[in-house]
């Protein structure tokens, strides 16, 4: 899959270059290229901002040398959907980034400043995607998150793969909790069950604190989901056991 990165900044993204997304790279699961809009300025100052129409703070990024990018990058990658990283677009979920990750390829448009000449996104943009409700400096930090998420999701991207399968969202649960060595730490123990071996128990036990955590931290998650009986039984005695150790303190 190719990414094509829009950006001033594209230094930003040699982030990329570390854990699971750098191994991607190296493995040639994913491609990035990058068009950066001042190589492309018809103005001896190479400037992609100007101010905006009818005044106010801020500055507004210029059509001219995003288009020229644009035509760039096109080139490069006719096939791949143009994305626009903005506050505005539609929320990123697993399911979302899921279903993108079977694509061919995108044009990734990083905003600075107040954002870009609405015009170009009309013209130029299929789909906007926001990170979250909060406003952030630049589209590049979208983009990296981006493209971790839908990188993750790649077949043969994770070294396990069945480490996506219980990731949090991933079938709108919240992951189980984790415990690794030593067994003992601040005085506290590792659950009696992870010791002993017994893997059916300890898929019950993760299924059940997988339910559990999920009813406690994000209960519009289960609303969502119609439990099979036993679910609805683990998660009565996850419930009941919290009641219990509560009431022991
Ligand atoms: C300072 S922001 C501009 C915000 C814009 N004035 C607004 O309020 O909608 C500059 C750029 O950061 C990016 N950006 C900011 N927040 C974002 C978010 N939550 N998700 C994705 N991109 C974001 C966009 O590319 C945007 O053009």
């Amino acid at each position: 899959m190719n990414f094509g990165v829009i950006s001033i900044f594209p230094e930003i993204f040699l982030a990329l270059n570390y854990g699971i997304v750098g191994r991607a790279i190296q493995q040639q699961l994913i491609t990035l290229s990058y068009w950066n809009p001042r190589d492309f300025t018809q103005n001896k100052h190479r400037r992609v901002d100007d101010r905006p129409y009818g005044g106010g703070a801020g500055m507004v990024m210029t059509y001219q040398p995003l288009q020229a990018a644009m035509d760039a990058a096109k080139q490069h990658n006719p096939l791949a959907k143009v994305i626009y990283l903005s506050p505005q677009g539609k929320t990123l979920t697993q399911s979302l980034v899921t279903q993108l990750a079977v694509s061919s390829g995108f044009i990734l448009l990083n905003g600075r400043y107040e954002g870009i000449d609405e015009r170009f996104i009309d013209n130029m943009v299929d789909e906007e995607y926001s990170i979250g409700d909060y406003v952030i400096s630049g589209g590049e930090f979208a983009s990296l998150v981006f493209i971790d998420a839908v990188t993750r999701c790649i077949p043969g991207a994770l070294g396990h793969e069945d480490s996506a399968v219980q990731d949090s969202f991933t079938g709108d649960r919240l992951d189980y909790p984790h415990y690794t060595r030593p067994e003992i730490i601040a005085g506290k123990s590792i659950p009696d069950v992870l010791k002993q071996g017994d893997h059916s128990a300890i898929l019950r036990w993760r299924l059940k604190q997988s339910l559990g955590r999920t009813w406690q931290r994000r209960p519009d998650l289960l609303e969502k989901q119609r439990l099979t009986p036993e679910e609805k039984k683990w998660l009565d005695e996850f419930i009941a056991e919290l009641t219990i150790n509560s009431s022991t303190f």
